[in-house]
C-alpha cells in the first residue's frame, strides 16, 4: 500500500466542512510534503506529526510523503488535522490496515511526545460531521464530552496516538467520554439582592421583556454593576438551537469548561476596559477566536465604566450591533461569528463621580459633556432605554420592610410579555420589540391614536427627541403594555416610555 486517506473537519466561522487527508508514499529522497493550502500552523504539523509517530514507537517511513488536504480551495486552519495526517501516513506505508477507519472523522493535535491533545471548536466540528452523513469520530479525551453533546453520533476518544494506533490494529479498545457529572443547580446572583433603585430595576425589566439595550448612569455604589448582572437572571432560558449555537461559539472560543455541557442560560459578558479590539469582537492568527460580543450571542454584553473604552472599541462595536453578526476578514476570506446581544452599559455621570450624587460634581461643565459625549454617536443612539441611577440611601439599605422582588417572580412576568411580543410580531419575522422597524412601528396596522403619542408629539416637537428616538420611544411603550398584559399602548405608557428613553427621573 502506497496510498491512503482519513477523514478530518476544517472549521470556517462556526462552519465546517469534511476534510480528506490523503497521504502518498514513493520511493525517494527522504521528504514530507503538504499541500493543499495549509496555513502555518499546518506547516508546524509536519515536525508535530513526525515526532509524534517516533515517539509512539512507529519507525517513520524514510521515504518521499506527499500529503494532501482537501477541497484545496478550502483555507485550513489550526491544527486539528494532526490525528488525520499522522493515520494516513501510517496507513499509506502499510503498517496500519485502512478498513477501520472508513467513514470515522479524526479530529485532534499530536504532542511531540505523541499523546493527542485538545483542540478548539470540537463542538462545531463533530455537528458538520454528523450534517455531512459522517456516523462515527474519535476525538482527544479532553474534549469527549463536548463531542458528546452532538446526537446521532458515536464518539470514540484518545489520549495518545498509541492508543489510537492499537485500535486500528485491533489489539486494544479506544475510550468512552467520561460521564457527565450530576448538574449543579444553577446560581447566580437574584434580584433579591438589590433594594430601592425602582427605576433601575423597572429598566432592566423593560430591556429583558423588550430586548431592548440600556443604559444606566450613576453615581458610584449607586448599584448599576450589580443590576447589569443580574439580567440574565431574568431572561428565559435558550432555546435547543440558540443553545447549540451559543456552546459552538465557546468551544471555538476554547472557553467551555471540561465537564462540557450545553449552555442554557443566556451568556453574561463582562469585557474590560482596557480590553483589546480583538479581545472584544474577534480576531487572532489561525482559527480567529471569537471575542466577547460574540460570547455574548443570545446574552448580555456588559460594558461597565463605558466611556473608559478606547474609542476604536467602541467603532468597532458598531456594526456588528447593527448586523447581529462579527465580520472578521482574514486571507482566505471572511469568518463570521453571530453576535446578536443586548447591550447594557454604565457610567459614572463624570469623571470625578461623587458617591453622594450629581450635585457635589466637581467637573466643570465641559468636562462632563465630553465624558458621557465619548459614548453618544456610535453607542447611545442605538440604546433604548437610558436609566439615571440616584444613590441608594442608608434609609433604603436599612430599611425593614418588604423584601425586594426576587428574579424568578420578575422573570415570569419577562417570559410572559415575550411570548405576547413573539406572538403579536410574528408575521413581521420578529421576536422583541426592539427588532420591530420604525416603519412597521408606525404603519397603518400598528400606529397608535393620537391621543395615546400627543406626549412624544410634543417631545420631537420640541426636538426634545429625534425621529430615530421616537421609534425607539414606541418600542418601549409596547413592552411597558407587554409587562402589563395589555393590547395596545395608552398615553402613560408613551409618557413613562419617554421619560425611560430619555433618563429623565419619572
Ligand atoms: N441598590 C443596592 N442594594 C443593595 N446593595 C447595594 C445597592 N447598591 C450598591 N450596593 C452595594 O454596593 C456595592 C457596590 O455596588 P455596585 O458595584 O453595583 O455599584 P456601581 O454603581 O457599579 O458603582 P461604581 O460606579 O463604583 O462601579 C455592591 O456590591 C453592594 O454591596
Ligand atoms: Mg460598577
Ligand atoms: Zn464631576
Amino acid at each position: 500500500m502506497s496510498y491512503a486517506k482519513a477523514l478530518s473537519v476544517g472549521l470556517t466561522g462556526l462552519t465546517g466542512h469534511l476534510v480528506e487527508v490523503e497521504a502518498d508514499v514513493a520511493a525517494g529522497l527522504p521528504l514530507l510534503a503538504l499541500s493543499g493550502l495549509p496555513d502555518a500552523a499546518l506547516h508546524e504539523a509536519r515536525d508535530r506529526v513526525r515526532a509524534a509517530v517516533t515517539n509512539s514507537g512507529e519507525s517513520w517511513p524514510n521515504r518521499r510523503i506527499t500529503v494532501n488536504l482537501l477541497p484545496a480551495s478550502l483555507p485550513k486552519r489550526g491544527s486539528v488535522f494532526d490525528v488525520a495526517i499522522a493515520v494516513s501516513i501510517l496507513a499509506g506505508t502499510g503498517v496500519l490496515p485502512l478498513a477501520p477507519l472508513q467513514g470515522v472523522v479524526l479530529l485532534g493535535e499530536l504532542g511531540l511526545d505523541g499523546t493527542v491533545r485538545p483542540v478548539r471548536g470540537i463542538l462545531p466540528s463533530v455537528a458538520a460531521a454528523v450534517r455531512a452523513g459522517v456516523r462515527r469520530v474519535v476525538v482527544p479525551l479532553a474534549c469527549a464530552r463536548e463531542a458528546a453533546l452532538v446526537p446521532e453520533v458515536t464518539v470514540r476518544a484518545t489520549d495518545t496516538l498509541r492508543r489510537l494506533i492499537d485500535f486500528i490494529r485491533g489489539c486494544g479498545p479506544l475510550l468512552d467520554p467520561p460521564a457527565l457529572p450530576e448538574a449543579a443547580p444553577a446560581t447566580g446572583p437574584d434580584l433579591a439582592d438589590v433594594v430601592g433603585q425602582e427605576l433601575g430595576r423597572r429598566g432592566l425589566e423593560l430591556a429583558a421583556a423588550g430586548g431592548h439595550h440600556l443604559s444606566m448612569i450613576g453615581p458610584p455604589g449607586a448599584g448599576k454593576t450589580m443590576l447589569a448582572g443580574r439580567l440574565p437572571s431574568i431572561l428565559p432560558p435558550l432555546s435547543d438551537e440558540e443553545a447549540l449555537e451559543v456552546t459552538a461559539v465557546h468551544s471555538l472560543a476554547g472557553v467551555l469548561p471540561s465537564d462540557a455541557r450545553m449552555i442554557r442560560r443566556p451568556p453574561f459578558q463582562a469585557p474590560h476596559h482596557s480590553a483589546s479590539v480583538a479581545a472584544l469582537v474577534g480576531g487572532g492568527s489561525g482559527l480567529a477566536r471569537p471575542g466577547a460580543l460574540s460570547l455574548a450571542h443570545c446574552g448580555v454584553l456588559f460594558m461597565d465604566e463605558a466611556p473608559e473604552f478606547g474609542s476604536q472599541a467602541l467603532e468597532a462595536l458598531r456594526q456588528p450591533l447593527e448586523d447581529g453578526v462579527v465580520a472578521l476578514s482574514r486571507t482566505g476570506g471572511t469568518i463570521r461569528y453571530p453576535a446578536r446581544i443586548m447591550l447594557v452599559l454604565a457610567a459614572n455621570p463624570c469623571p470625578c463621580a461623587p458617591a453622594a450624587g450629581d450635585a457635589f460634581c466637581e467637573c466643570p461643565p465641559p468636562v462632563r459633556r465630553r465624558y458621557l459625549g465619548r459614548l453618544s454617536g456610535p453607542l447611545l443612539d442605538r440604546v433604548d432605554l437610558q436609566v439615571r441611577l440616584l444613590p441608594v440611601t442608608a434609609a433604603q439599605l436599612l430599611r425593614d420592610g418588604e423584601a425586594p422582588e426576587d428574579s424568578a417572580t420578575v422573570a415570569t412576568r419577562v417570559a410572559r410579555a415575550r411570548a405576547a411580543a413573539a406572538e403579536r410580531w410574528a408575521a413581521l419575522g420578529c421576536r422583541t420589540n426592539a427588532e420591530v422597524p420604525g416603519r412597521d412601528l408606525a404603519g397603518r396596522q400598528w400606529r397608535l391614536p393620537a391621543g395615546a403619542t400627543r406626549p412624544l408629539e410634543a417631545a420631537l416637537n420640541s426636538g426634545a427627541i429625534s425621529a430615530r428616538g421616537y421609534h425607539r420611544v414606541l418600542r418601549i411603550a409596547w413592552t411597558i403594555t407587554d409587562l402589563d398584559g395589555r393590547d395596545r399602548p395608552g398615553s402613560d405608557d408613551v409618557s413613562e416610555a419617554l421619560a425611560m428613553r430619555m433618563g429623565r427621573l419619572v
